[in-house]
C-alpha cells in the first residue's frame, strides 16, 4: 500500500460547527443560528416567531417555516452553534495542534453571513474578511494547505426566509457574489476550493434514514433548488478559474454505499437506481457539465418541471468541477422485500447488514464500502479525488489517568485507511484525506457535542457547560505517525 508522495493528509471542519461567535464582528444570523440541540432520538428543531410567540418545527426537506413565520431565536432554547467550540477565538491554539500532527490541509467553511450578513448587501463585511484572512495566514506559516468549504449547511437567514430555501434563481447571482469576493480576496492564501458541501444531501433526505417523502411538491423544490446550485456551483468554478488559473475547485457529495439485501433482481435494479438518485444525479451534472440521461426518469416520477434555460445548460457545460470529493462514514442496505431486522439511529434506517457493526447512532462501520465507492467513482469521473469526511462519532470518557484512550477512534481510521491505500494500489487517483471534526464539535446532526470524532478534545458538554480546554486523545500521536509515515505506519 503506498500513497502518492505529497499526499494531503489533515482534517475537515465547518465554521458553523466550531467557530462560535455567532453573532460577533457584523456576523448575520444563519439557518444553524436559529437550530436548537437534538440527540439521537430527538430532532433538531427549527425556532421561529408567528403571532408574536415563539414556535418551532423539525426541519422537514423541502417544507422550511409555515406561511408568515420568521426565524427567531428563542431566549428559552439552547442552540450549541452559537458558541460551538469558539474557534473564533481559539484558531490560534487550535491549528498550532493541527501543524503538530503534522497537517499537510485543513478544511473549514466560510460562514457567508460573516462576509454577507444577510446575503444580499452591496459590499461585504470588512471583519468578516479580516478573519479568514488571519486563519489562512496562520496555516500558511506551518506550511497547511486551506481547503475552503464555500457553502456548509449555512446558508443566511435572510436569504433562506426571501428565496424559499433556493427556490429562486436571484440565489445564483448572491452566491456567484460571494464566491467571487472569496476568490479574488484568498488569492495567493488558498488553493483548493469546495462550492457546496454535501450537494446532495438535498435528495438523500427525501427517501434515506427512514424518510419516505412521496409529495410531489417536495420533489418539485428539491431538484429546482439542486437546479439553482448546480448553475451556482458551475459559475463559481468559472469565476474562480477565471480569476486563478492555479485554483482547484471541487464538488462535495454525502457518499453513502447502498447495497442490494438479497441477489433478487428487483433488489439489484432499485440498488442501482438508488445510487442514481442519491449519487450519480449530482455527481454527473458537476463532473460532466451536463444532466445524465435517467434525470428525466427521475423528475417523471415526480411530476418534476424544471426552470432550466439554455444559459444554465452552457453554464453547466463551462463549469465542470476539478476535483471529485466526498464524505464517506457508512453503507445501508436496500431492498424491496419487507424487513423486520431494522437499524435505527440519526440519519440512519432501513434494514441491517449482518455482516457490519453498528455505532451508538447506528451507522455501519464499513472500510470496504470506501474502498468499493472510491473505485466506482474514480472509473465514472476519471478525477483526482480526496475523501473530505470520515471518522468515528464516539462518546469519549477522561480516564483515571487523566488521558482519553480512543482506541476504538484508532480502530475505525486505521481500517479506512487501509482501504484507502487498497484503492489507490488499484489505480485510484486519491490525493488528500481530511477526517472529519479532527477537533471535537458540535454535530450537526443531533447538535450534540458528546458525539465527538477529534483527535483533541475539548471540554464542553451538551448542555455548553465546560472551559473549552483543548487536550490531546491518543489518536492525536497515532495520527501523527501515520502522517509522519505517509499511511506506512498506521
Ligand atoms: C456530514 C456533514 O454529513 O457529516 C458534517 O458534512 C457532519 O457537517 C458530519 O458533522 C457528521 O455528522 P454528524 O451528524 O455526526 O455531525
Amino acid at each position: 500500500m503506498t500513497f502518492p508522495k505529497n499526499f494531503l493528509w489533515g482534517g475537515a471542519t465547518a465554521a458553523n460547527q466550531i467557530e462560535g461567535a455567532y453573532d460577533v464582528d457584523g456576523k448575520g444570523l444563519s439557518v444553524t443560528d436559529i437550530t436548537t440541540a437534538g440527540s439521537v432520538k430527538a430532532p433538531r428543531m427549527l425556532t421561529y416567531k408567528l403571532n408574536g410567540e415563539f414556535r418551532k418545527t423539525p426541519g422537514i426537506p423541502g417544507a422550511g417555516l409555515p406561511e408568515g413565520a420568521v426565524g427567531a431565536i428563542d431566549p428559552n432554547e439552547y442552540y450549541p452553534n452559537h458558541v460551538a467550540i469558539d474557534f473564533y477565538h481559539h484558531y490560534k491554539e487550535d491549528i498550532k495542534l493541527f501543524a503538530e500532527m503534522g497537517f499537510k490541509l485543513f478544511r473549514l467553511s466560510i460562514a457567508w453571513t460573516r462576509i454577507f450578513p444577510k446575503g444580499d448587501e452591496a459590499e461585504p463585511n470588512q471583519a468578516g474578511l479580516d478573519f479568514y484572512r488571519k486563519v489562512f495566514e496562520e496555516c500558511k506559516k506551518y506550511g497547511i494547505e486551506p481547503l475552503v468549504t464555500i457553502s456548509h449547511y449555512e446558508d443566511p437567514l435572510y436569504l433562506s426566509e426571501k428565496y424559499h430555501d433556493w427556490n429562486d434563481r436571484k440565489m445564483i447571482e448572491l452566491y456567484e457574489k460571494y464566491a467571487t469576493v472569496l476568490f479574488k480576496e484568498y488569492q495567493g492564501l488558498v488553493k483548493y476550493w469546495l462550492t457546496f458541501n454535501e450537494i446532495n444531501s438535498t435528495l438523500l433526505m427525501l427517501n434515506l434514514f427512514g424518510n419516505n417523502v412521496t409529495d410531489d411538491a417536495v420533489y418539485q423544490h428539491a431538484y429546482q433548488k439542486l437546479h439553482y446550485q448546480f448553475v451556482a456551483s458551475a459559475r463559481a468554478v468559472k469565476a474562480a478559474h477565471e480569476i486563478d488559473p492555479n485554483y482547484v475547485v471541487g464538488n462535495m457529495i454525502c457518499g453513502i454505499v447502498n447495497y442490494p439485501l438479497t441477489p433478487d433482481p428487483k433488489d439489484i435494479l432499485a440498488n442501482r437506481h438508488s445510487w442514481e438518485q442519491n449519487l450519480y444525479y449530482c455527481g454527473d451534472v458537476q463532473c460532466k457539465g451536463a444532466y445524465p440521461s435517467f434525470a428525466k426518469r427521475l423528475w417523471a416520477e415526480h411530476n418534476v418541471k424544471l426552470d432550466i434555460t439554455d444559459q444554465d445548460l452552457a453554464d453547466l457545460a463551462a463549469g465542470k468541477v476539478d476535483l471529485y470529493t466526498f464524505s464517506y462514514y457508512m453503507s445501508n442496505v436496500v431492498t424491496t422485500h419487507d424487513v423486520t431486522d431494522k437499524v435505527e439511529g440519526n440519519f440512519a434506517a432501513g434494514a441491517r447488514n449482518p455482516y457490519l457493526n453498528y455505532s451508538e447512532w447506528g451507522w455501519a462501520t464499513d472500510p470496504t464500502g470506501l474502498q468499493y465507492y472510491l473505485e466506482i467513482m474514480n472509473d465514472r469521473y476519471q478525477l483526482p479525488m480526496m475523501v473530505v469526511e470520515n471518522g468515528l462519532g464516539a462518546v469519549d470518557k477522561i480516564a483515571e489517568d487523566g488521558k482519553i484512550h480512543d482506541d476504538y477512534r484508532i480502530d475505525y481510521l486505521r481500517q479506512h485507511i487501509e482501504a484507502m491505500g487498497k484503492a489507490v494500489d488499484n489505480g485510484v487517483d486519491l490525493i488528500g484525506y481530511t477526517t472529519w471534526g479532527c477537533i471535537d464539535l458540535v454535530s450537526a446532526g443531533t447538535g450534540q457535542m458528546s458525539k465527538r470524532y477529534g483527535f483533541i478534545y475539548v471540554d464542553r458538554d451538551d448542555e455548553g457547560n465546560g472551559s473549552l480546554k483543548r487536550m490531546k486523545k491518543d489518536s492525536f500521536d497515532w495520527y501523527k505517525q501515520v502522517i509522519a509515515s505517509n499511511g506506512e505506519n498506521l
